[in-house]
């Protein structure tokens, strides 16, 4: 199938153009604007195989050369971090709103298939139980406000002008090549250099945590059988305090909960996510990786793979980590 990925220098995109490039077989392009998140690197085992466009997402000239050809878009990219949504929500409303509209334009105007990339956040926060497709849209951050606007965008081309549009929700997603802004690499970097792991709040807040490859497959059976303007949630199979995470990461990494430091919590924090898949699941798509097993694999990716994230930590993240929780990094 020829895929346009946008947003597939980053963290699931990179590992979902992997899948479609060794287990489909795909004609591949990547557009992408290589933003802090975005990098060449997540893709080098697979760069000479796939045609890549360094370009915005808002841009329609870049989106119409780079669709050219293409028979479907899959579209990951967006500014993603709740926290920069918070200190500087501006970005976000351009990318996720704005470049989803002219991703959508394209799409009608070439008969493409669609699928959006969205999260859970759209939900909300839930005390107990799962939210389903029918459950209302209650985001409460920039980040998911902007995301829930761009589903409801998707959802009026396929009302609108009958475009074939699939939106696929994902939750919390960890592995390889996650930026470490993210709960999961910033506390397994900062434990193997021994900063201290700011936790937000009381760290009682739940996530459900979803393997990044998981989520990849989940995308693909949307793309593959999902219904013309319909959501599928793709939610992990176990979900875990921040807290625990925090605990099981120092136990992997070989340090003690001495390194665990309370900070001020994260404004309108939302307490739990947690969706339920049985729509997807009925599409075929199955979780393979519990949290426990991918977990460990994570923590032994970033132990081996300094390459990818020395350039991160010695750069402009040092400035952005300073900003957001008032001390430098050890190193
Ligand atoms: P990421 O921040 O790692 O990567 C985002 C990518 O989009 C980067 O390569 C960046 O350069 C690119 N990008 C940003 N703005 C762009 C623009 N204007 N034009 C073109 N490219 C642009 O994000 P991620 O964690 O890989 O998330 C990918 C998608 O999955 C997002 O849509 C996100 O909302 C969704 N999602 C993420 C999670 C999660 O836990 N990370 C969970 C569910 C859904
Ligand atoms: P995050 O990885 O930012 O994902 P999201 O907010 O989109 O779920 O955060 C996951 C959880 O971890 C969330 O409850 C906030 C918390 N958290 C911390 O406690 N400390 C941190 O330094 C970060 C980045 C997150």
């Amino acid at each position: 199938m020829k895929l346009l990925v946008c947003g597939g220098a980053g963290f699931i995109g990179s590992s979902f153009v992997r899948l479609r490039v060794n287990e489909h077989g795909d004609d591949v392009t990547v557009l992408d604007k290589l933003t802090y998140a975005g990098r060449r690197e997540n893709l080098h085992d697979v760069i000479d195989q796939i045609r890549f466009v360094h370009g915005a997402i808002e841009d329609p000239v870049a989106v119409a050369g780079a669709a050219e050809g293409c028979e479907a878009i899959v579209n990951f990219a967006a500014e993603t971090h709740v926290d920069r949504s918070i200190s500087d929500p501006e970005g976000f409303i351009v990318t996720n709103m704005q470049g989803t509209h002219v991703l959508l334009e394209a799409a009608r105007r070439q008969g493409m298939r669609y699928v959006q990339v969205s999260t859970d956040e759209v939900y909300g926060s839930i005390e107990e139980g799962s939210f389903t497709e029918q459950s209302p849209l209650q985001p409460s951050s920039p980040y998911s406000a902007t995301k829930t606007g761009a589903d409801l965008l998707v959802s009026s081309y396929f009302h609108t002008f009958g475009l074939e549009a699939v939106i696929c929700r994902g939750s919390n997603n960890y592995g390889p090549y996650q930026y470490p802004e993210k709960l999961i690499p910033l506390m397994i970097l900062n434990a193997l250099a021994g900063d201290r792991l700011p936790v937000y709040g009381d760290g009682r807040n739940v996530r459900n945590w979803l393997h990044v490859e998981d989520f990849g497959h989940g995308i693909g059976h949307a793309l593959a059988h999902g219904l013309p303007g319909e959501a599928y949630n793709c939610g992990g199979p176990d979900e875990c305090e921040n807290i625990e995470v925090v605990r099981r990461i120092l136990g992997l990494s070989g340090r003690d909960e001495s390194l665990i430091e309370y900070v001020t919590d994260r404004l309108g924090h939302d307490r739990r996510y947690s969706l339920a898949s049985a729509k997807l699941q009925q599409l075929g798509w199955k979780a393979r990786m519990g949290f426990a097993e991918g977990l460990e694999r994570t923590v032994a990716w970033y132990r081996d793979n300094d390459w990818w994230w020395d350039p991160i930590r010695s750069g402009v993240y040092r400035e952005y980590y300073e900003r957001q929780y008032g001390r430098a990094l050890k190193r």
